[in-house]
């Protein structure tokens, strides 16, 4: 099987660990281990943990502080994964046959199309439209989800631009899922990093062929635990535990550990206050830096912690500029091409360094408008 290249995940696979600035991090930036666990709890891990695999589908303690999260949540309808990108993987790998119609709201994390079209499938976009705050165009998204199509994928929170689905679209994918008898494969792995501090809704419940991927990546910052879920029917849970054997088995002993300890109710608390705190003051501070460059960038204020989808206007392309600030400034951050959306970049805003980082790429911003 030949994929096309995750060109997001491989510039960060290449550079991320290398730069002085590293703004691809798509949520806040991330704990450290001290930030997360007292002394004595990590006394208590390290007596008691074995380093065995753990219940492959996920240990019953674990399911039952991910089921706190949802309404009407057993433990079988969970799968644990290393990572939500299993959980997508898995669900595509599973559902996708060639030929298949599978249309993905745009623009997205684009994992799901780029294995969806290395499974065969013809993948339909549907864009999400600046001039509607990222929102939907209905009519559009009716159109594309025809019967038979095999799965609808949104990703809400939405990973690049930021934007929350209104009850009304929410309803209308729900609808356009129904009508073609598709499963709605719901990332969902942006929920508690909203701005506002509300939880936006989720999907699970509203209708039966319902897959919905979580984790703690990104509303968590606790990606290095590499733990996420799928959570869906008991039928299609248990068929997806059976592809995970082929995958990865189980996940690890110490991150469900950690994993379960994140989940407990005052510490969830305070790991999404941390993140709200430092959201909303880097977002006044990259929104400064944005308005102190005239007229050269455009973006719709983020309504997540941690990611912004900025336009600009000078005369190259995103991947270009990219690399002319990675070169000169080793600041780095995605270029919209790799979303399909070329002209804007991907910031993600919550490096505590971000103020700092920003300063350092305006000589080279304001020589490229000067050269227009
Ligand atoms: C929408 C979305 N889904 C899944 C992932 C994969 O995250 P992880 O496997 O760390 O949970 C990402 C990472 O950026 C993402 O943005």
């Amino acid at each position: 099987m030949r994929i096309d290249p995750f060109q997001s995940e491989r510039l960060l696979s290449l550079w991320q660990n290398k730069v002085d600035y590293d703004f691809t991090e798509t949520g806040v930036h991330p704990m450290f281990l001290h930030e997360l666990v007292s002394r004595e709890e990590l006394d208590e891990i390290y007596a008691s943990v074995q380093l065995r695999y753990i219940q492959t589908d996920g240990p019953p303690p674990l399911k039952e502080a991910i089921c706190g999260l949802y309404e009407a949540c057993g433990h079988e309808n969970l799968l644990v994964t290393n990572g939500s990108a299993e959980a997508n993987f898995l669900a595509v790998w599973h559902l996708v046959e060639p030929g298949d119609r599978v249309v993905a709201v745009l623009p997205n994390y684009m994992q799901v199309p780029g294995v969806a079209r290395g499974f065969g499938a013809e993948v339909v976009p549907v864009y999400l439209r600046p001039e509607h705050a990222w929102g939907l165009d209905l009519e559009e998204l009716e159109g594309a989800v025809r019967p038979g199509a095999k799965i609808l994928y949104v990703t809400n929170p939405n990973n690049p631009t930021g934007a929350i689905l209104s009850a009304a679209e929410m309803d209308a994918v729900v609808a356009a899922a129904e009508a073609a008898g598709a499963w709605l494969l719901a990332d969902e792995v942006y929920r508690g990093a909203e701005l506002d501090g509300e939880s936006s809704p989720s999907f699970w419940g509203r209708y039966h062929k319902t897959i919905v991927v979580g984790g703690l990546s990104k509303a968590y910052t606790l990606p290095g635990l590499r733990l996420g879920w799928v959570l869906t029917d008991p039928e299609l849970a248990a068929t997806l535990w059976g592809y995970h054997d082929y995958t990865t088995i189980s996940t690890n002993a110490v991150s469900e550990r950690l994993a379960r300890l994140a989940l407990r109710p005052e510490v969830r608390a305070r790991i999404l206050e941390r993140n709200h705190t430092i959201s909303k003051r880097n977002l006044r501070g990259l929104s400064d830096w944005l308005a102190a460059h005239g007229d050269t960038f455009n973006f719709v204020p983020p309504r997540i912690g941690g990611v912004a989808f900025v336009g600009y206007n000078l005369p190259l392309g995103s991947t270009e500029l990219v690399m002319q600030l990675l070169q000169e400034h080793s600041v780095l951050v995605v270029p919209g091409e790799a979303f399909g959306a070329d002209r804007y970049l991907r910031i993600g805003y919550g490096n505590p360094r971000l103020l700092e980082g920003l300063a350092l790429i305006n000589e080279t911003i304001e020589r490229l408008r000067a050269s227009m």
